[in-house]
């Protein structure tokens, strides 16, 4: 039997994850091992952060701090973030391990002694300024493909193209902002042009397999042709190869492995992080099991990555892997496209982004974070860019999951409650052959499996009239066929319309209540209201199982209504196979007679109010972007007569109190010489109203007033922001008349 491993990106260690980043790689691939688990397959997801590169030296640059402390502080916030967004990773390691280093090290050698790299001097840009080779990032241009102004020196984020630096157009450095030079570097290439048509029949072996968005671009790059890659760069950061073996040491000399070279291989040095961890726990698992997962060829490895990281995954690694022989190479990789935010793509400069982080300060609750994870997998980016709103988040809460499958829920316990003592109810006698119904039905639905809904409605009358009623036969009929559309669904990576069609389950579950008027039989037909509230429980029970691997927090408090012992989630078991929860979910698995809880409301629905708060919050406090700078000046500097567009002001706080339902915002009246303006000022967590009434402030006193929360700000109060997020308002060093200019 094949098993499964389960990769998703590795993201950089130097931001906070946002529901892009969720939407693209995460949450898909999370919702794709829950269910595989639940499926009783062999399931192993790793991941973990990406902690080398520019990526972080940059950021590191920018807080003004080691790159140690950047990718430190945040792989535990975004380890924190995922585990609260249920991410269920069987391990989350990190590429500044040491067994990484030592075995990124090990992976360069052997392919050095396979031949498969080579030594060249070549011409790299040069910071003269700054006195160091820019790797990467570290210088931005012009697209040399499609033009694309701020492209980063290694690939552009428009139009996806992956190229050597130097064919960058208009270089500038990002470090100093000049133009740099060209000077001459060794480094070691990895020979991927011989793996061109390894690489071409690989793809074309998967045509039909894989999504045509990562097809398409495969191509695309094939007929470009492979090219030899460095694999190495001039970087105090990263994997050093200083001390590897069969490379001169004076020429490996401050030279560290190419980041993308080691991050993917940051997936096999997990899984053995994974396999060692597991054997010293004594679960079992031993150390060199770590095998089975990348070596055996029934193992089956999909990577679910955002399609800015298709080549590196669909060429790359698997010539890598090739290279260095005896591994296995991805089986599909479900890429995803972009996820924009109110219809503009993701910017944490200009504030259009929505942190994991900050999702939990706003919405601490289990219902939200259930509710987000359903919106999203709702809209995957799955074949094209998708967009997140926050009305779309409200509407699916309210009209979907509270509506359909909270009220369902609801309403059935409710009534159980009501009217059986709390208990699942009794079978009546009269209805005792719906015990062994689910086996006819299974078997039934197996013979037919090629035929639709609609043509299997058309043997009720020839099989199963004498056995149950046509209510009773839709139910159950919706839900087998719905398990394998489901089933069919998710393995082919069409996530999203296995979510749809989740729902569409619990939307048939509400037609069978109403249809089967419990509300009248309790007093016309007591048999058969024992009969349709049997039922009902028992579909309750199967809805949990059936959504866990969406919402799995909703999931676990519906079965921990019940009676019985485990939860059904999908959750990390160790890389262990169970049994097919999938399929036992459409029988009948709550014990007659057994006790359920007083049902508790699942979803409640989000007020307008609580939407529009989180709508007026983009795009307040936006930072200019580098790029920006550059459109302008090319120089990332402004002009004198740039900076006196900006009119700043002291002002004198006269008034000041939080605006209500907000945790950031005080509202502040403020004295600007003869004008008195109200000003909003997201400083809410930092200082308490009473603390600004009297101090003088900077305002921008020329900003074009914005509605925040229903309340108009006329102007913006300046402020200081230190690496750990705190604000200090900026005022005079002196006492001086408020309405004075600051220049
Ligand atoms: O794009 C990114 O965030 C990269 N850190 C993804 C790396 S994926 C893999 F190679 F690890
Ligand atoms: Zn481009």
């Amino acid at each position: 039997m094949s098993r499964t491993l389960i990769t998703s990106a590795l993201p950089y260690a130097n931001g906070y994850i946002h529901l892009g980043h969720l939407a693209g790689a995460y949450l898909p691939a999370d919702i794709y091992a829950r269910y595989m688990r639940l499926a009783g397959k062999e399931v192993l997801y790793v991941c973990g952060s990406d902690e080398h590169g520019v990526a972080i030296t940059i950021s590191a640059d920018k807080e003004g701090v080691p790159p140690k402390q950047i990718i430190d502080k945040y792989h535990k916030a975004n380890l924190e973030a995922f585990a609260k967004f249920g991410m269920s990773f069987d391990f989350y390691s990190r590429t500044s391990n040491k067994l990484h280093h030592e075995d990124s090290v090990f992976f360069f050698e052997k392919m050095l002694s396979n031949g498969f790299l080579t030594e060249k001097e070549e011409e790299q840009f040069y910071d003269e300024k700054a006195k160091m080779f820019l790797p990467d990032r570290y210088v931005e241009g012009t697209c040399p493909v499609c033009g694309e102004e701020g492209a980063r020196g290694d690939q552009c984020d428009k139009c996806g193209a992956y190229y050597e630096q130097t064919e960058l157009k208009n270089p500038i450095s990002v470090v100093s902002n000049t133009v740099p030079t060209i000077k001459k570097t060794t480094h070691w290439y990895f020979k991927l042009g011989q793996f061109q048509e390894f690489i071409e029949t690989y793809i074309e072996s998967n045509a039909g397999e894989w999504k045509e968005n990562v097809l398409q671009q495969c191509r695309s790059w094939l007929k470009m042709g492979l090219a030899d890659r460095a694999i190495t760069r001039d970087l105090d950061w990263g994997v050093s190869i200083e001390n590897a073996k069969g490379v001169d040491k004076e020429k490996a000399k401050g030279k560290v492995l190419y980041v993308w070279f080691d991050a993917v291989l940051g997936y096999i040095t997990a899984t053995k992080e994974w396999a060692m961890v597991q054997e010293k726990k004594g679960l079992g698992v031993k150390a060199d099991d770590w095998k089975k997962w990348w070596k055996d060829e029934s193992t089956q490895h999909i990577a679910f990555i955002g399609k800015d990281n298709i080549v590196f995954h669909a060429i790359m690694l698997p010539a890598l892997e090739m290279a260095f022989g005896g591994l296995i190479m991805p089986h599909n990789i479900p890429a995803n496209e972009f996820l924009n935010l109110e219809g503009q793509k993701f910017s944490k400069s200009r504030n259009w982004s929505i942190d994991l982080r900050d999702f939990i300060d706003d919405f601490n609750t289990t219902q939200a974070v259930d509710a987000l994870r359903y919106t999203l997998a709702t809209s995957l980016p799955e074949n094209k860019d998708a967009d997140f709103t926050w009305k779309d988040f409200q509407a699916k809460n309210n009209n979907e999951l509270a509506a359909i499958l909270g009220n369902y829920v609801n309403r059935v316990l409710t009534f159980v409650h009501k009217n059986m003592g709390g208990r699942v109810p009794i079978l009546p006698d009269s209805y005792s052959k719906l015990q062994s119904i689910t086996k006819d039905f299974a078997l039934f639905s197996l013979m037919y499996k090629d035929r639709t809904e609609e043509e299997l409605h058309t043997y009720y009358t020839s099989e199963f009239e004498s056995k149950l009623s046509l209510n009773d036969f839709n139910i159950l009929l919706a839900f087998s066929v719905g398990a394998r559309k489901i089933s069919r669904m998710y393995r082919h990576f069409r996530i999203k319309e296995a979510v749809a069609e989740t729902m569409n389950l619990a939307r048939a579950a509400n037609k069978y209540f109403n249809d089967e008027e419990p509300w009248k039989t309790i007093k016309s037909d007591p048999d058969k209201c024992h009969k349709t509230m049997f039922m009902c429980t028992q579909i309750v029970y199967s809805l949990s199982i059936f959504f866990s691997p969406i919402i799995p927090y909703t999931s676990a408090k519906i079965q921990k209504f019940f009676n019985i012992s485990g939860l059904i989630l999908g959750m990390s078991n160790g890389g262990v196979p169970t049994k097919n929860f999938i399929r036992e979910a459409v029988n009948f698995l709550v014990p007659e007679g057994s006790e359920i809880a007083e049902p508790t409301i699942l979803f409640s629905p989000y007020e307008d109010d609580v939407i529009q708060q989180q709508i007026a919050k983009l795009g307040i406090n936006a930072t200019p972007t580098h790029n920006a700078q550059h459109i302008e000046s090319n120089d990332g500097l402004i002009s004198i007569d740039d900076f006196s567009k900006m009119k700043l002001q002291v002002g004198k706080v006269l008034e000041a109190e939080a605006v209500p339902k907000s945790k950031k915002l005080i509202k502040m009246q403020v004295k600007v010489g003869d004008e008195r303006r109200q000003v909003l000022a997201g400083v809410a967590e930092h200082y308490k109203p009473e603390e600004l009434i009297g101090k003088s402030i900077v305002v921008v006193a020329n900003l074009r007033p914005a509605t925040l929360m229903g309340l108009e700000s006329q102007g913006m109060m300046l402020c200081a922001s230190d690496s750990a997020h705190n604000l200090f308002f900026l005022t005079p060093e002196k006492d001086i008349a408020d309405g004075s200019v600051v220049k």
